[in-house]
């Protein structure tokens, strides 16, 4: 998301609990693990938070101010959401949050919708997001991220993003003066990097720094026609690295709740801790956001040229039109190393 101005006042994570009992098992790289490696292996992540079901209705918060990125919605309190059928568990166990596809407006007039944070706030971690589908559809604009507060002091990841009927994610930070990312890992991604190495936001300017994954099945409807997915996020001392896995792709150690980052294929997106962006000033205490907006800075700016009919603003009167404006969550988690 782009210029967000409000931020929540921060929580401090508590400290965390590991769950699992495996530190003392026999690790042949414990005693020759150097931190000083560029290449950290076998590090055991334990996990802090699993938000999932009616869990994710009850303790996250909702947002109800206007959209800062000036999106034609109306973001739902917790009980306006719930009431109109907009925030609901399958019995499955699956959150949906929805953009209302029952109502006729007016142009002009703003659409109810849904934008949750979590109840905690994070530094560094491994985030698992895993969704059986997400919204899209022209003048819609999802987006799975986290934020700082006093933004964009404490940084933005945005980890699952896009508009209209866009087949490729987008991934990118923002961030305060002082931070691009580094081209040279260019290699090590599976990702292109969009053009705009500049991460900071500046007047005007909040493009950020991107990189663009070439899987079609990473969003909109590819994403969903594959039973959607996960989007994992590592954030440590090495920087912030992002993978995508469709749904059959998804590693047996994130399915068996033991994710083990070192085995995974490489990422789509990595933007590297060091001369080019201090990623430990420029990033702390994340609230991890899902929300979906409406035309608004990118997606209104784009509404033509994406081959999307008529005008944005005309196209948020017609219910029909939001018919796939769905999030369907299965989990979130957040592990950190033990
Ligand atoms: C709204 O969208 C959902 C999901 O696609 C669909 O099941 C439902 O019938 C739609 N509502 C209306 C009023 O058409």
């Amino acid at each position: 998301m782009h210029r967000l101005l409000l931020a929540f006042l921060s929580l401090f994570s508590l400290p965390l609990l590991c769950l699992a009992t495996h530190g003392d098992s026999f690790d042949p790289f414990r005693r020759h693990h150097q931190r000083s490696q560029s290449k950290p292996r076998n590090i055991k992540y334990c996990l802090q938070d699993k938000y999932r079901g009616e869990n994710i209705l009850n303790s996250w918060k909702f947002f109800s101010a206007p959209d800062p990125t000036h999106g034609m919605v109306d973001y739902q309190s917790r009980e306006d959401a719930i009431t109109h059928g907009l925030a609901y568990v399958q019995k499955d166990g699956t959150t949906v949050l929805a953009v209302d596809n029952v109502t006729e407006l007016p142009p002009g007039k703003n659409r109810a919708s849904v934008r949750i944070s979590s109840p905690k706030t994070y530094n560094q971690g491994l985030f698992i997001a895993d969704f059986w589908a997400m919204p899209f559809g022209c003048s819609v604009w999802p987006a799975w991220w986290s934020v700082g507060p006093n933004w964009p002091n404490g940084g933005e990841i945005d980890v699952l993003e896009g508009v209209h009927n866009s087949v490729n994610n987008q991934l990118t930070l923002h961030t305060s003066s002082g931070c691009s990312l580094d081209t040279e890992v260019q290699p090590q991604v599976s990702g292109s990097i969009s053009g705009h190495t500049n991460c900071a936001s500046s007047g005007a300017d909040n493009t950020g720094c991107a990189f663009i994954d070439s899987d079609c099945r990473s969003y909109g409807r590819d994403f969903n026609l594959n039973g959607g997915g996960v989007y994992a996020h590592l954030w440590d001392s090495e920087g912030i690295k992002a993978w995508f896995f469709s749904r059959g792709e998804i590693p047996k150690d994130i399915l068996e709740g033991e994710p083990k980052p070192e085995l995974w294929r490489k990422p789509v997106a990595f933007w590297k801790n060091g001369e080019s962006c201090d990623i430990g000033k420029h990033f702390y205490e994340h609230e991890l956001v899902i929300d979906t907006t409406l035309c608004g800075d990118w997606a209104g700016a784009t509404y033509e040229v994406a081959g999307c009919p008529g005008r944005c603003t005309d196209a948020v009167t017609n219910p029909r039109n939001f018919d796939n404006a769905r999030w369907k969550i299965n989990y979130i988690a957040v592990y950190q190393p033990a």
